[in-house]
Formats: C-alpha cells, structure tokens, sequence
C-alpha cells in the first residue's frame, strides 16, 4: 500500500514536473536565485540550445551539478562541478548567491563547491554556445569559467593548459576521477600516464620514459603549454603534435574525452540520432593502455572488447572492479625456507620491470632463466621466449600484463612449490573497452625494445625469422616500430631502429682504455668513484666513471639500464657502460662549465639569473626522476658538487641511479646504509624512516638556500655564549619570523648573496626563499614535491 501510494507520488511528482518544464528552462541566472535539484527542468540552456546545465543524477540519489549535451540520447556529461562529492537528490541546490559566489549546497546546507568570485561584480551566471558556464559582470566581462577547470571532456575552443589536465572517470557511468591522465609534462610534451596510489607509468606517446620526442614528431622546446582543437575538428598542441578528426568538417558538435579505459578519444555527435561516433582515438590497442588491469592483471585484446584477469591463485583486488588489479592468494614472502616453483601462462607477457634488462638478450637457456629468478628474492615471475636461441627477462614487479596468441612466450610465474600444479587462467570481469580499429599488430614483449648491442638484436631478429617465418617477423618487426615511430615510414625502419639502439649501449674496456688514453685525466673523484675524461672514437668527449663499491650479479645490469633509459635536459646523459673482470665503468655526456660548487663558492659566482636558471634546472630535473621515470628514482646525494653546468648554464644533475648501484643492501632492501653527504641530509636518515623522494626535496632545499646566500649552509657558527649552530640553523631561526613580516623585503635584500651588489629580483629571490625553507621542513609530509616546486618556479621565472 504505501508502495503504491509512493509510486503515485512520484507519477504525480513527474507530471508537475513536465507541466512545469516550459516555465523553468532559464537561459541565465542572477545574483539571489537558484536551481534546485527537485525539479529537474531547473536548467540552464545555451541560447542555442546545443547544452545544459543543472543536476545530474544517474546512480540512486546521487547527484552531480553538471553541464550536458542536449540532444545526446544518453545524457553526456561535460562538465561537472562536484566530481568528488555527490550531493542528495533532495534539497540540494546551486545558488547564485548575493555576495557573488556560487555555492553548491548539500540537503544539509553544507557547501559541497563553490567559485571564488565573492566580492567581484559578477552579476549573472550564463551558459555560452560552447559548452562554457561562465560568470560576467554587466559589462560583459568573464571572472569565472567552467572551462578553467576541466573533468574528463575538452570542448572546442576550451584550452588545455600547463596547469589543466584531463582525468578519466573510474569507471564507465561515474564522474568519480580515476588514474588515467592527459597532461604536459615537466618537459612541455602532452603525455597520457597510468597515475594510480600504486604506480605512475606512461604509455602515451611511447611506453619508454626516455623516449625521443623528436620521433614522435614534438618538441620539447615550447615551453607555452598549450593546446586546444577547434570547431572544424582540428587539434593543435603547442608541442607541435596535431591531428585531425576524421570527419572534419564544420556544423558537427564534438567532444575530447579522457575516457575510463585510458584511451583519448574524439567523439562526433549525429544529431539526428543523438549517438557519438568516435572520429579519433590515441591508441589503437586496448591493451597499449598501461595499466589497465592494474597490478598483476592481463590484458587480452579480443576483436570487439579487451578483458582483464588475473593470474592464477590470484584475485581481483576490488571485486568489482577489475581495473584495480589481482592480488596473489599465497604468501609472497622470499625466505630460504620457502622453496619455490613456478607456474606457466602462455602467450602472456608483462611490460618492463626487468631485473635484467641487458643481457636479456644473450641467448639464456630456459634453466638458467629459472636458476636466475629463483636465486634472486626480488624476482617475482620471468618471461622466457620459446623462439630462436632463447631470451630471459627476469621481473620484480607485474604491471602492463598482456596476452596475445600470436606472443611467442611465456610468464612464469614464482609461487611456493606445493602449488606448482597448471591451472587455467580465470576470466573474471570484463571491462568492456570497445575497440574501433583493429589492428593486427603483434606487441613484442617490451623488454624487446631495451636498448642494447646492435648485433645481438638482429642475430635474434633473424633467427626468429628463420624459426616462424618471414611473414610473421614482418609483422613484429611492423609491431616493433609502429611502437617506436607511429607516423613514420616504413622505409625509415632501419634508421628508426638505430635512433633507439644508439642511445646507451655496452663499451668494451679496450675502447674506454683508448677513449682515456688509459685514464690519463682525472677529472674528479667522490665518494662512488673516479671520473676521468675521455674521447670516443666518434669524437664524442665523454666522462668515464669508474666504480668503486658495486653490488655482484645481475642487478647491476638491470639498475644501469634503468639509468640508462632515463632522459632529461636537466639530467646528464649516460650513454653506456662497461663490465671488465671487477671494474664496473659508466659512460656519461661530458660537461663543460664545472658544478655548481664551483660556480657558488668560488670567486667566478654566477649573476642571478643563471642562478635561478639553474634552480629551475634542478628541479626539473628532480622532477622527472621523481614522477615520471617508470622505475622512480631517488637520487639520495643532491648537493652543489653534483650540479654541473653545461655552456649555457642550463643545470644537469650528476650522479642520480647510483644510489641504488653501489649501496644496494640485502634482500629487498632499498637502503641499507647512509648514503648522502652531511649538511645536505634530511634528517629522517638518522631515523628509522623509509627513504622517500623527500630527502631529495630537503637536499634540493639546502642548495638554493645556498644559491641564495651565496655560502654553504653546513658551515658551523658560533654564537657567543650560545650552542653551536650551523648557518642553515640560524637561518631557519631567523627565516621563519621574516618571512610573513612586514620587513621581508629589507630582509631578503640583506640576505641574498652580497656579492651580487644588489643585482637581483625581488620577487625570485623571494620566491626562492620560500621554496627553500619549506623544502627543509623537518616533517617531510610538509616539504612540497618536485612537481610542484617546479610551477611555482616557473611561474616568476619571466621576471
Ligand atoms: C579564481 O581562481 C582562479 C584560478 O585559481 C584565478 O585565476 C582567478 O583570478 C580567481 N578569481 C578571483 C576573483 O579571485
Ligand atoms: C609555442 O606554441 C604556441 C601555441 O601553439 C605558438 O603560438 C607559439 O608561437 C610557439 N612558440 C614558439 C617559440 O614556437
Ligand atoms: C589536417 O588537415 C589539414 C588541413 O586542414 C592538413 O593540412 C593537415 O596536414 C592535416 N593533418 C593531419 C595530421 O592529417
Ligand atoms: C546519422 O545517423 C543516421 C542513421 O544511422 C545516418 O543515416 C546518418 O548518415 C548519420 N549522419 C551523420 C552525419 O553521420
Ligand atoms: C609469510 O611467511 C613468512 C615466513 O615465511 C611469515 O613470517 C609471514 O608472517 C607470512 N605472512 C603471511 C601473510 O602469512
Ligand atoms: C639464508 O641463506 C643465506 C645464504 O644463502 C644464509 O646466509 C642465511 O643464514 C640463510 N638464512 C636462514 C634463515 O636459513
Ligand atoms: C559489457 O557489455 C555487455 C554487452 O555489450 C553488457 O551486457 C555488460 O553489462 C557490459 N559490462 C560492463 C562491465 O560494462
């Protein structure tokens, strides 16, 4: 009965509503009136009637404010306001409020959003033919915009900048942000990345974080950060990267959207059916997408839809959603008492993680593969290929999974041996990621694409050419280069093929012996080794470094080709290395103009302005190392010594990756012993803390302290009648209360390096300041990231 008289109601409920709809479509709203989420005719409508905005709600009694298209049969969402928080659908309500702002308010009244215009003179809040919901003031002026804070969707004319970026909705039919990610990166490029709590990969324009931007037809150069695609359907980057929809054109409404499977993707709207058409995708195979199935979880490229499962004796992380990943159902712990087997997938393979990354490619019999994983407590499956002489990829981590009939290789996967028994593997939800253009392009194992001695690759290339026939090498060798150079031509493979196997490689201790003229000029010597100078045979100038304090086995491989695949303007290069009998020997660019040392303590300062070039420079940088390698790295040693200049005083770090190489300790440890240099150390390394990227933030604090003072910090002063204190210390002291007073400027004046004789910004040396002191919070929870060190540099860079 109540059942019955509720349906009623809510009959009755409906047909006040579309009685009503006629009266309540407004095409603006003033300062004092608002939408309520009762009456879902409360909208807003563009003049042209192509969108909408008000609530939206599509799962039980959440509710989103949102703009929509109009006339899509399934109401898409372009815009919304409230991604996090959905609010009640009833008694909710967005109110023009008469100090300005707009508020969204929960039933409760609790404000769940609002815009930042109190105490402007916006007066009316309207919804423009573009999809922009904008607030003006009678003069026609616009002081806030739905465009300034995309979701998912960019629209025609709506820019995408050094600050915006797209993220995807967890799933499909949710507004809930998820890990997918369209954005520039620290080097200007727009990038797509896998951004979960667990890892950060990029898989968009090319997997390798090393990537050659120049091969994917951008540049890294303009910094402006901008892009934008019109209404004829035609999308401009301003690293150069364009492209066009396929049905350009005028008159069609179109959309960009970061949607949930991680694909980037143009959608056409047909009007008269009120269905999108996707007119452009960024990637072809479901499966490029990294991290799709998140960790541990296969990703199988059928011909409509691509699904993700789990690895035997796993299971789905989130039950109801895949995306989350597997999670092993067996004890994971690598102990002696633990003996291990492993267990067979087929045609299946993981992307990167390799322990061993280099000499995967010399011929390895499938025993020694397995000897190699089970000896090593970091290694969690190997890849083994079954075609020619055989290749052994040994992996500490599952990400990117994959399988593909065609993939000539198995996973084996390291599990406690009493469990050692086949099991098929379980298809448990599909993901429904639709697939437009099928490609039949063989993905190699991505531990093909490692960088390594020419030779050895086209002696496998070719005896797997021989084992499955021409044919299907063609179509891996098509599939190894449309992984590298997508819009290239074909008749460039064999160039393209040496722009990425020229890049690091292997030294023979002959060649590094002539290239020193047997290390004749030393050039400096630290705590991990000796550098010497040298000249390659290509005239190439080089520093050679030799190690002294290397870990045995295999892991030095895999850590120097890590090192190795990493590059960064701001980074010195390495270009190779070199294992004779117990010599350890890297290859790295040769730099010019001294470190940053040099350049700071000694009579030839450098003038401001490099000096902040150079602060930028670091913290790039640091940046990349932080968040965007595949593996991250920390670097554990920043200090000026480490800083070298090239001519045009552009910063690039030295020295980053060794951590790992030559202090790694036991099993799964990361560090085990102190590494870093005494005045540049955050405190947490005299604590039981884990190491984090944080220390490097603290390091990277000291050295602009230092910038900006001129001296170094770590000097010891002593007060009279007082504790000693170093001069870092008494800074802190001094900074603290300085820096929000009154008397900043007089202050900083006083501070900054009087050398300078007064030659400086303001507002940099300020700036500088700021950042420098919170870089060196003892709560490392305060110390801001890289990423964000780097905006807030860039942005008074131009003073
Ligand atoms: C509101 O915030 C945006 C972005 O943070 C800023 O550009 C704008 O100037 C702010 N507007 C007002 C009136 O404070
Ligand atoms: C950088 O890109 C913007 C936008 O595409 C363009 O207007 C500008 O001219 C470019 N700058 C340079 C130096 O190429
Ligand atoms: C896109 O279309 C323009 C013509 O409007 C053409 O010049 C350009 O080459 C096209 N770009 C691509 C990547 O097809
Ligand atoms: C829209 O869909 C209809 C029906 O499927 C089709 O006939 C028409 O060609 C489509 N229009 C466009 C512009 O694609
Ligand atoms: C896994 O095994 C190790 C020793 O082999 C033991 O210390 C640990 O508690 C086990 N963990 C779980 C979750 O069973
Ligand atoms: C584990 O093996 C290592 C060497 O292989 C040995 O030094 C260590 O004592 C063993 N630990 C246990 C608990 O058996
Ligand atoms: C996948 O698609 C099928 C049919 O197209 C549909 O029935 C199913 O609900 C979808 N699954 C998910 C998880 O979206």
């Amino acid at each position: 009965m109540m059942r019955e008289t509720f349906l009623l109601f809510l009959l009755f409920c409906s047909l006040i509503e579309s009685s009503a709809s006629k009266n309540t479509i407004k095409d603006h709203l003033q300062r004092g009136s608002s939408l309520s989420v009762d009456d879902s005719s409360d909208v807003i409508r563009s003049p042209d009637n192509t969108y909408t905005c008000g609530f939206y709600g599509f799962q039980s009694n959440a509710y989103w404010f949102a703009i929509w298209f109009t006339n899509s049969k399934e109401r898409t969402a372009v815009w919304t306001a409230n991604r996090n928080t959905p609010v009640n659908g009833r008694g909710s309500k967005m109110t023009f409020r008469r100090n300005g702002a707009m508020v969204l308010t929960d039933v409760d009244g609790m404000v769940v959003w609002e815009t930042n215009t109190t105490s402007t003179d916006v007066d009316r809040a309207v919804l423009l033919n573009t999809g922009n919901l904008v607030l003006q003031n009678q003069k026609g002026q616009i002081l806030w915009q739905s465009f300034d804070y995309p979701t998912d969707t960019l629209l025609p004319s709506q820019t995408l900048t050094k600050r915006k970026s797209l993220i995807s909705a967890l799933r499909r039919g949710s507004f809930e942000p998820g890990y997918f990610v369209l954005s520039y990166n620290s080097i200007n490029v727009l990038i797509l990345t896998y951004d979960s709590p667990e890892t950060t990969v990029l898989y968009w324009p090319s997997p390798d974080p090393g990537f050659n931007v120049w091969s994917y037809g951008r540049t890294s150069y303009n910094s402006s950060r901008i892009a934008f695609f019109d209404d004829f359907g035609v999308f401009r980057s301003s690293d150069r990267w364009q492209f066009n929809a396929s049905d350009m054109g005028f008159g069609i409404r179109r959309r960009l959207t970061m949607d949930y499977d991680g694909n980037l993707r143009i959608y056409s709207l047909n009007d008269s059916t009120g269905l999108w058409s996707i007119s452009w995708q960024a990637i072809a195979q479901p499966c490029n997408v990294l991290g799709i199935c998140g960790r541990n979880g296969i990703c199988d490229n059928g011909v409509l839809q691509s699904e993700c499962s789990c690895p035997p004796h796993h299971q789905q992380t989130n039950p109801t959603d895949v995306s989350q990943g597997c999670t092993p159902t067996f004890n994971t712990t690598c102990s002696n008492s633990t003996k291990f087997g492993f267990l067979e997938m087929p045609n299946t393979d993981y992307y990167g993680f390799d322990l061993n990354s280099i000499d995967a490619f010399l011929p390895t019999s499938f025993d020694a593969c397995k000897d190699m994983c089970l000896r090593n407590c970091r290694c969690i499956a190997f890849s083994y290929r079954l075609t020619g002489e055989g290749l052994c990829f040994i992996k500490n981590a599952l990400f990117n999974g994959f399988r593909s009939p065609n993939f000539p290789g198995s996973i084996y996967l390291k599990v406690p041996v009493d469990m050692e028994t086949s099991e098929s593997v379980s298809v448990l939800t599909s993901s429904n990621a639709t697939c437009v253009e099928v490609v039949t392009v063989m993905l190699g194992s991505p531990s093909m694409y490692e960088p390594s001695e020419t030779k050895v690759k086209w002696v496998y290339l070719y005896s797997f050419a021989i084992a499955i026939g021409v044919a299907e090498a063609f179509v891996m060798l098509l599939g190894w280069w449309l992984f590298y150079r997508k819009n290239a031509l074909l008749t460039s493979l064999e160039e393209g093929y040496r722009m990425v196997s020229s890049q690091f490689r292997g030294f023979t201790y002959q060649e590094l012996v002539k290239a020193t003229q047997n290390f004749k000029v030393e050039i400096g010597r630290g705590g991990s080794g000796t550098v010497y100078k040298g000249i390659l045979e290509d005239e190439r100038v080089v520093a050679v470094k030799r190690l002294g304090d290397v870990s045995e086995g295999g892991e030095f491989w895999a850590e120097v080709s890590t090192i190795g695949k990493i590059n960064h303007m701001n980074l010195v290069r390495m270009w190779g290395f070199c294992s004779h009998k117990r010599y350890k020997l890297l290859v790295y660019e040769y730099v010019e103009n001294l470190s940053l040392a040099h350049r700071l303590f000694s009579t030839t300062f450098l003038q401001w302005k490099e000096r902040f070039k150079v602060a930028v420079g670091i913290a790039k940088g640091l940046a990349y190392l932080h968040h965007e390698c595949l593996e991250w790295v920390i670097h554990c040693d920043v200090k000026p010594e480490n800083i070298l200049l090239d001519e045009s005083f552009e910063a690039k770090i030295a020295d980053f990756g060794l951590a790992k190489l030559t202090q790694r300790g036991g099993q799964n440890s990361e560090f085990t012993r102190i590494r870093g240099t005494k005045g540049y150390m955050a405190p947490e390394w005299a604590s039981n803390l884990p190491i984090t990227a944080k220390v490097d933030v603290y390091s990277y604090g000291v050295v602009v302290l230092e910038m900006a003072r001129g001296i170094r910090l770590s000097n010891i002063v002593v007060q009279e009648g007082e504790e000693e204190e170093t001069e870092l210390m008494r800074f802190l002291r001094v900074a603290k209360t300085k820096l929000q007073g009154e008397e900043m400027e007089s202050w900083i004046e006083e501070i900054i390096d009087s050398r300078l004789g007064g030659l400086f910004s303001m507002k940099q040396a300020a700036k500088l300041v700021e950042i420098g002191v919170s870089c060196v919070e003892e709560d490392r929870n305060k110390r801001p990231t890289m990423d964000s060190v780097v905006h807030d540099l860039i942005d008074c860079e131009s003073e």
